[in-house]
């Protein structure tokens, strides 16, 4: 249903998109997952038309958007990152203005208000002005303005940013929902676990490109092994990071071991199984290095990430806060 292929585009002398390449099916609820800055935005932008890529192409339902973006826009619905709504409005209002901007019928117009009021759970302050509204509140009524017009392919960036779990279960709900009955849904998101929850297959960019693809079990399982998070003390300069590490590498059934210097110098492992991290504290302990803190956990899609880009997601992010980017900075102050 989507088809992007190859993208580039750059901003002056920032590499938004390189070689960005996505295809989703028919259908399915699909995730794009990556850190502040990867181009996500500006990937679903030119996706919805609204930039054009330095090269590559777009198809959507097997139109070229950039031969025929106004044929492609008929089958889009697109919730923007940053909420647009006028403030003097009410939500009733805002609807019926953006249906008669897509010409929809006023009789048909009243009928699908009333049916997105209900869905969204939006009775009790839909008549409110949107002035008044709060964060989760616009963001239900921005995702009524996309679905207005019945897109065959909705489009979201970030829908739940910084939302409440009561009004994200709303949306979540909603996207399933909209899946369910043949819609085509494609969301970026920061957040791994709404990933993992809620998309049948996904992405993961960085830097412009598509680093990982697949279904969110199958990326896990394709790693395999156990994680381990591991601090050892006195763990702190470089010299004594080699030691650690080549006593770690010397271990039996420790698969790989990275450095995590973000994380003020953990290790991040994949063991086979329960006996060789028991082996390891052993070894660890007789080397004089013995273990701070040890945490163990299954394959997430945070490992699927370290593996491709050997740091976490989260630390991505934090890198990108850490050269004060302020939208990023906004992010991590909303968690
Ligand atoms: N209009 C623009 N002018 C200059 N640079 C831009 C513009 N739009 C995006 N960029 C840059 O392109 C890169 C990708 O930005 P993009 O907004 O696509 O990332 P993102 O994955 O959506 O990030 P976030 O999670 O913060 O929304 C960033 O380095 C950003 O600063
Ligand atoms: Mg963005």
């Amino acid at each position: 249903m989507i088809q992007l292929d190859q993208l580039s585009k750059s901003f002056g002398p920032v590499t938004a998109l390189d070689g960005f390449s996505l295809h989703v099916p028919a259908g399915s609820l699909y995730g794009l997952l990556g850190p502040n800055g990867a181009g996500k935005t500006t990937a679903l932008r030119i996706l919805c038309t609204l930039l054009a890529p330095d090269a590559g192409s777009v198809r959507v339902a097997g139109l070229d958007a950039l031969q025929h973006p106004r044929q492609v826009r008929e089958h889009l619905g697109y919730v923007a990152q940053e909420v647009a709504i006028d403030k003097i409005l009410t939500g009733r209002e805002m609807l019926r203005l953006q249906g008669a901007l897509y010409h929809l019928g006023a009789l048909h117009l009243r009928q699908r208000i009333d049916d997105l009021i209900q869905l969204l759970g939006m009775d009790d302050w839909i008549d409110r002005r949107c002035g008044t509204y709060s964060g989760g509140m616009r963001r239900r009524l921005d995702l009524a303005s996309g679905l207005l017009h019945q897109p065959s392919v909705l489009v979201l960036d970030e829908p739940t940013v910084g939302l409440d779990i009561e009004s994200r279960a709303v949306i979540w709900q909603v996207l399933r929902q909209l899946r369910d009955s043949g819609t085509t849904v494609l969301l970026s998101s920061h957040y791994l676990e709404e990933i993992d929850a809620l998309a049948d297959r996904l992405a993961i960019i960085d830097g412009g490109r598509v680093i990982a693809e697949g279904n969110p079990e199958d990326l896990k399982r394709a790693l395999g092994g156990d994680r381990v998070t591991l601090r050892v003390r006195e763990f702190s300069d470089a010299p004594e990071s080699e030691r650690v590490q080549q006593v770690l590498q010397a271990c039996p059934g420790v698969r790989q071991v990275v450095v995590n210097r973000a994380q003020g110098h953990s290790l991040n492992l994949v063991v086979d199984g329960e006996a060789v991290i028991e082996q390891l504290r052993r070894q660890l302990s007789e080397a004089q290095l013995p273990v701070f803190s040890l945490s163990q956990s299954r394959p997430s899609l945070d490992d699927v990430y370290l593996q491709a880009t050997g740091r976490t997601l989260r630390d991505a992010e934090l890198e990108v806060a850490g050269i004060r980017d302020p939208k990023a900075e906004r992010k991590q102050a909303m968690r």
